[in-house]
């Protein structure tokens, strides 16, 4: 696992996608940059998700929220006052680390003991294997789930409670030790505020102390009613937006998964107070099947619901995809209810009602929340996508399979060799598809090197110009994920490429 997850770092540097930012100065921790190809794919991502809600939602609408807020949004967010994490220090290794991670990564390995235990019974009973039975009976699994659930469960109450005693005498229950040095000697477990100060104005006298934002959703809360009435929009509707957020995050060992500074895709919808249930399981269902529809693998999917809810909350559960490192959260899905709105009411001193015009009264309506991070959805793209393949004959190659709408460069165009009028037929093809989707060119090696190179990049389409090309117009088309070639008529490629990324 840990292998792997490390095949898929240096492959992000290696191939342009991501990079240590300022990495002539030693980097920053839990800080990247997007380098050409990672820029690219994220971009994809961005507008593979503003297509699925906003564009095909007749009742969502995209805004674009600055990063600084009037700093009294946080206190009505309850920010200021909560957004913390439980923090504990080992005193031996002079390290820190989030007293609620160490205890579910400890819980985590228990469930990797789970997935043994079916892995090892799927072998055993094969096509026989009846997975949910054998994980509903199978005594040792039906041990482990307990166990897993009553530790979650307890962690989850004693935060609530904000009893940290408890959480730092259940690290000791546990026995966990510092995952590096093994130690055991814990201090007490303290809340810590995530959010990164700054200031505004020139003075030191008169400057104001602002928050760089922690999560986009308050940009939308505040322009609910200058969206609501300047669009028109009728309960239920939604408003969607997506930027950078910043957390001074204490864990910084899990390259993109968790960044101090990241990129949200979030969206509000407003519902009818009572109608929260139905909304709950209609954005569920419909978030899951987005994910669905890239094909990352069913598996690789499952839903979390929450025990322990944020202040906001009524009901809660994440999306979770299965990382090179486990299981972990992918999405949220937050039933907010009314709190966001009262709040902003209470600080603002404004009202934030909405008139229904079928009920003939005002209210306030609840919210219905869809939040995902962009770099977590890179990662989970990237790293699913990134594989070893056997070829036989103790040949191997790397090839990064990735979406084909979400590539990065659709195409490359290759002359079979450097003359006789070819590159000059390959740069009028480039010409003519850039146009309508990225493509590359290139010219250097054997052309077997050259579409290992753009598999390792992700490509989806090699297009070989050979000296038939000259004389009929056909060119060979290579599929990545298949190694296929076909012959097809150079005046085809935009719309057989077209068919397959466009969104
Ligand atoms: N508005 C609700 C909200 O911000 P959250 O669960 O704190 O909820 C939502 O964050 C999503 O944002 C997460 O599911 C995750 O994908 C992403 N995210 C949160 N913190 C992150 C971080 N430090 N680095 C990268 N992505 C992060």
């Amino acid at each position: 696992q840990d292998e792997q997850f490390k095949k898929v770092i240096s492959h992000a540097k290696e191939y342009g996608y991501i990079f240590q930012s300022s990495e002539i100065y030693d980097g920053l921790s839990a800080i990247y940059d997007y380098g050409q190809n990672g820029a690219e794919l994220k971009k994809n991502i961005r507008e593979y998700w503003w297509k699925a809600m906003v564009q095909m939602h007749d009742n969502i609408v995209g805004i674009d929220a600055a990063i600084f807020m009037h700093p009294t949004t946080w206190k009505a967010s309850g920010h200021v006052d909560a957004f913390n994490d439980p923090l504990i220090d080992n005193k031996d290794s002079k390290k820190r680390y989030r007293a609620d991670v160490l205890v579910e990564d400890y819980v985590a390995k228990i469930e990797a003991k789970i997935d043994k235990e079916v892995a090892k019974a799927a072998k055993r009973f094969g096509d026989a294997f009846d997975k949910e039975q054998f994980v509903a009976t199978n005594p040792r699994v039906v041990k482990y789930q307990e166990e897993c659930s009553a530790i979650l469960k307890r962690l989850g109450q004693s935060l609530e409670k904000e009893d940290l005693a408890d959480v730092k005498a259940l690290i000791e229950e546990l026995g966990i030790a510092d995952p590096d040095t093994g130690s055991k000697n814990w201090t007490d477990v303290k809340q810590f505020n995530l959010m990164f100060g700054t200031k505004l104005g020139a003075s030191a006298e008169s400057a104001t102390d602002l928050y760089l934002r922690p999560e986009t959703a308050q940009g939308i809360f505040v322009n609910f009613l200058n969206v609501q009435k300047t669009g028109r929009m009728k309960i239920p509707f939604g408003i969607a937006q997506t930027g950078k957020a910043f957390r001074n995050e204490i864990i910084a060992r899990q390259f993109i998964f968790r960044m101090r500074e990241f990129e949200q895709m979030e969206m509000q919808f407003f519902i009818k107070p009572g109608t929260q249930q139905e909304w709950y399981d209609y954005w569920k269902k419909t978030r899951l099947k987005w994910h669905l529809s890239l094909g990352l693998g069913t598996d690789n999917y499952r839903f979390h619901d929450h025990e322990k809810l944020a202040h906001y909350a009524d009901a809660a559960a994440d999306i979770e995809f299965k990382f090179p490192f486990g299981f972990k959260e992918l999405e949220g899905i937050h039933s907010r209810t009314d709190f966001d709105l009262n709040q902003h009411e209470q600080f603002s001193g404004k009202k934030l009602q909405y008139f229904d015009p079928e009920e003939s009264k005002s209210y306030v309506p609840y919210v219905l929340e869809t939040s995902i991070g962009l770099d977590r959805m890179f990662l989970a793209v990237f790293s699913n996508s990134l594989m070893e393949e056997d070829l036989g004959d103790g040949k191997t190659r790397t090839v990064l399979k990735l979406p084909a709408v979400l590539a990065p460069t659709k195409a490359a165009i290759l002359p079979l060799i450097k003359r006789d009028g070819l590159p000059e037929l390959s740069q009028k093809i480039m010409n003519e598809l850039k146009w309508d989707f990225n493509v590359t060119y290139d010219e250097k090696d054997a052309v077997g090197r050259r579409y290992r190179r753009q598999d390792a990049a992700g490509t989806p389409y090699c297009i070989t110009v050979d000296h038939q090309s000259l004389e009929d117009n056909t060119v060979t088309i290579r599929h990545r994920d298949s190694m296929e070639q076909e012959r097809v008529a150079i005046d085809d490629l935009r719309s057989l490429i077209l068919k397959e990324v466009d969104v």
